[in-house]
Parts: structure tokens; C-alpha cells; sequence
């Protein structure tokens, strides 16, 4: 039997991954302008960092993870998240001895053992930015911004931007108190998960899926009831901030992010029309995380964007980009002498940086040329055993359909003249 690839995994084909690079084009630019420099992290990093970093109460932690022992018995993750990375590669870079903040942003693919379904794979890719070293209220504003304006740009429609602060632990301890006392009475009641949550992480409650749970969390204080006055007074300001900048949100009090180190600002952007996985962005602020995996505290602000969402909901809402054509010129050479001269003149092309090729099959002149109409190439460069006893070359322009004979020693300048017309 002909093996398969992975569940929750994908093949990503010529057609689909020329919307990936247009996409990943869009971030670098968007990344640039706003002063975010791109860091690397390994792939796999050591299951501690995602335990301490993400969180032991989490579902990623607890249930997702593609962790092994790898050879040397040392217990190794498929990153599940870029945020623990780059934190942990902040302090043993020793960044924070560098100018502050440092504006970070990444691209790649993460692991995470779920039920795969429309929207949800087991290796999927992310965009993400941190900015580690500022703790203003203006630097969340900036990362939602950032967001926002590249969906804009992408002309995404239907956005929700959903911004909630879940304190830091002062006011987080009060809010457990206060909600484990709300919920006692019909604990027993709750789905089997927010039974385990009651003791571990109270507050991820608010966010069951669960109808009874739901019904049960009606009118249960949130983390908003009992912010402190420092935690109040940024996510005052960053609703200032984000209503100066254009940028239309919701509070949602019930939203609480499924991984652990968020403190203050958490938010999502979601957005309709592309089914359940609606939430294309997730994000907030961790000023603990530095120091939770041995560096100094520091305070990090970021989000993550699920690549595959964003390109479903850019189908959805019917954006679709014109492939640029894939060659400039195709060469058609009939005979081995005319398919000698023309690779000879293909590779003086391509060395000058202009997209030309050559058929590869020996094919006949008809299928080739329907080769080159199906592939856009803009001339099909006709040599055939005629054509050389002659020194001409056939220039056929595929959109036009004209087509006029220059002398071979003229065909490269001719075609350098007319790429630069073209670019
Ligand atoms: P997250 O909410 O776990 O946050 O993931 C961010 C985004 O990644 C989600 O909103 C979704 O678009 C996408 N995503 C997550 N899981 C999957 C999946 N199985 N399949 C497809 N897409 C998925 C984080 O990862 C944090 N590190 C974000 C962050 C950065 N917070 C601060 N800085």
C-alpha cells in the first residue's frame, strides 16, 4: 500500500504555495515597516521549556504535545507555540543586555496532537510577533494595530477584534476566590475537564464549549470585576489607544486564552464565514514568561496568527491574487543541434535574471507550445532545424498572437529589451 502522509498534515502544491509566498511577501513587508526584525528558533526545544513556559494546566501542554526521547534520552518537543522560544532565545542570546524594546516576528510551521478538522491540523504554521522589553499599554496597542492593518490589507472582511485583560496574579488570585465560590454549588454539575480546571485554572471555565458549563458560568464574575488599579488603568489606556488608531474592537470579558502565562491584555481576532476555527490571531501579554524560563523579568507582549485560517478566509471573502506568469520565455527547439543553441541561450537568459525555459521531454512542436500557452509564458522562442540553417529565431507573443523572425545573434538583446519594458 502506497503510504500516506500524516493526519492533520498537508502536501502543499505548486498553485496553493504561490498564496502562501504572496502571504508570507505581505508579513515581511507589514514586519518591516513596523520595525520587527525576523528570529529563527529550532524546531524542537526541550519539553521543560513548553511545561514551565506554556503551562502544565494547559490542554497544549497536557494532552498536545508531540514530545520523545531522542537519542540520548533527553526528553525533546515539536514546538507547539513560537512565544517559549523566543523568550527562551531572548535570554540566552542575552538580548535584554541590548537596546529595548527588541521587536521580534516569525513564520513557520508548530505541532500540535488534535482532532484534525477543517481548520485545525496537527502541523500547521504561524505568524507571530513579541515584543519583549516595554511594558506601556502603547505597545499592546501597536501589536493589535499591526494585526489589524494586515488584514485590512489583505482586504479581510467581517473582522472581530475581541480584547479582554485577565489581570496579573494579585487581582487573578481574587478573581479564582471570588469565582470558585460562585461556581461551588453546581461544581459537580460541570463537564469532567472544568471539574479537573475548578482546582488547577478556574478561570479557563468561563471559556467551556460545554452548554451545561455555559449555562452554569452565566452571570460568574469575570477577570474585569476585580482588576487592580494598574491592570485597570492599562486596559483603560489601551482602549484609548486602539480607538485612536481606528481599530474596531468588542470587550469580551469571557475571553481567557488556553495557555498560561498571559497576564494583563489577551486578545483574538475572529472572523466569519470560514466555519467553526474562526479565531485567525490569539495574542497578549506574558510578563512573567522571561523569568519564568531564567532570565530577568521582563515584560513580552505578542500574537500568533494561524496561516491556514488566514488564507481560507482570504478565499472566503474572494480575495484572490493574480499569479504572476511563470516565464518569461520558452524556448521550443525542434532537432538536437536547434535544442543545443537554445539551452546555450536559455542559461545566457537566465544568468541575466530573466525567467526562461526549455522543454525537457523532446516533445513536438505543438505540445510544447500548448505547454507554454498553459504555464502564460509571455514569447515561445521557436528554433527549429529551419530556422537555424536560416540564423533566425520565431518570437511568438502568446497573448497577442503575432509573431515576427529576428536574427539569432539578436534574439538575447531583443528579449533583454523587451523583459525591461515588462518589469
Ligand atoms: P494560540 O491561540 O494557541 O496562541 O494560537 C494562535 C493562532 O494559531 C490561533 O488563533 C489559530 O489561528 C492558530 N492555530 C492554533 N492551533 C491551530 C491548529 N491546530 N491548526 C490551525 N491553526 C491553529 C499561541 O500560539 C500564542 N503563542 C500566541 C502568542 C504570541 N501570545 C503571545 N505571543
Amino acid at each position: 500500500m502506497a503510504i500516506q502522509r500524516p493526519k492533520g498534515t498537508q502536501d502543499l502544491l505548486p498553485g496553493v504555495v504561490e498564496k502562501w509566498q504572496d502571504l508570507e511577501q505581505q508579513i515581511r513587508k507589514i514586519c518591516r515597516e513596523y520595525g520587527y526584525e525576523e528570529i529563527r528558533t529550532p524546531m524542537f526545544e526541550a519539553t521543560e521549556l513548553f511545561q514551565r513556559g506554556v503551562g502544565e494546566t494547559t490542554d497544549i501542554v497536557n494532552k498536545e504535545m508531540y514530545s520523545f526521547l531522542d537519542k540520548g534520552d533527553r526528553s525533546v518537543t515539536l514546538r507547539p507555540e513560537g512565544t517559549a522560544s523566543v523568550c527562551r532565545a531572548y535570554v540566552e542570546n542575552k538580548l535584554y543586555g541590548g537596546p529595548q524594546p527588541v521587536k521580534l516576528y516569525y513564520m513557520g510551521p508548530m505541532f500540535r496532537y488534535e482532532r484534525p478538522q477543517a481548520g485545525r491540523f496537527r502541523q500547521f504554521h504561524q505568524f507571530g510577533v513579541e515584543v519583549l522589553g516595554a511594558d506601556k499599554p502603547i505597545v499592546d496597542a501597536e501589536v493589535i494595530t499591526l494585526v489589524w492593518d494586515l488584514y485590512n490589507r489583505l482586504g479581510l472582511k467581517g473582522l472581530e477584534v475581541h480584547v479582554n485583560s485577565v489581570g496579573c496574579p494579585t487581582c487573578r488570585a481574587e478573581h479564582r476566590t471570588k469565582l470558585q465560590e460562585f461556581l461551588a454549588p453546581r461544581r459537580e454539575q460541570l463537564c469532567k475537564d472544568c471539574q479537573d480546571r475548578f482546582e488547577r485554572n478556574p478561570m479557563r471555565i468561563l471559556d467551556c464549549k460545554n452548554p451545561t458549563c455555559q449555562e452554569i458560568t452565566q452571570g460568574a464574575p469575570t477577570t474585569l470585576d476585580t482588576l487592580c488599579l494598574e491592570c485597570s488603568e492599562h486596559f483603560q489606556e489601551l482602549q484609548e489607544l486602539l480607538t485612536a488608531a481606528g481599530v474596531r474592537y468588542k470587550v469580551d470579558p469571557r475571553l481567557v486564552r488556553g495557555l498560561d502565562y498571559y497576564r494583563k491584555t489577551a486578545f483574538e481576532v475572529l472572523v466569519e464565514d470560514i466555519g467553526a476555527q474562526s479565531a485567525i490571531c490569539g495574542g497578549g501579554r506574558y510578563d512573567g514568561l522571561v523569568q519564568e524560563v531564567g532570565g530577568p523579568q521582563t515584560p513580552g507582549i505578542g500574537f500568533a496568527m494561524g496561516m491556514e485560517r488566514v488564507l481560507n478566509a482570504i478565499y472566503a471573502s474572494g480575495q484572490v491574487t493574480e499569479r504572476a506568469p511563470k516565464e518569461f520565455v520558452m524556448f521550443i527547439a525542434l532537432g538536437e543541434a536547434a535544442q543545443k543553441k537554445a539551452f546555450s541561450l536559455v542559461s545566457q537568459l537566465r544568468s541575466k535574471g530573466i525567467s526562461a525555459s526549455i522543454d525537457l521531454l523532446g516533445r513536438s512542436l505543438k505540445s510544447q507550445l500548448k505547454t507554454a500557452d498553459k504555464a502564460q509564458a509571455h514569447y515561445a522562442a521557436i528554433l527549429g532545424e529551419d530556422e537555424l540553417t536560416r540564423q533566425v529565431v520565431i518570437l511568438r507573443d502568446l497573448a497577442l498572437g503575432e509573431q515576427l523572425e529576428v536574427p539569432i545573434t539578436d534574439v538575447l538583446d531583443d528579449l533583454m529589451r523587451k523583459w525591461e519594458e515588462e518589469v
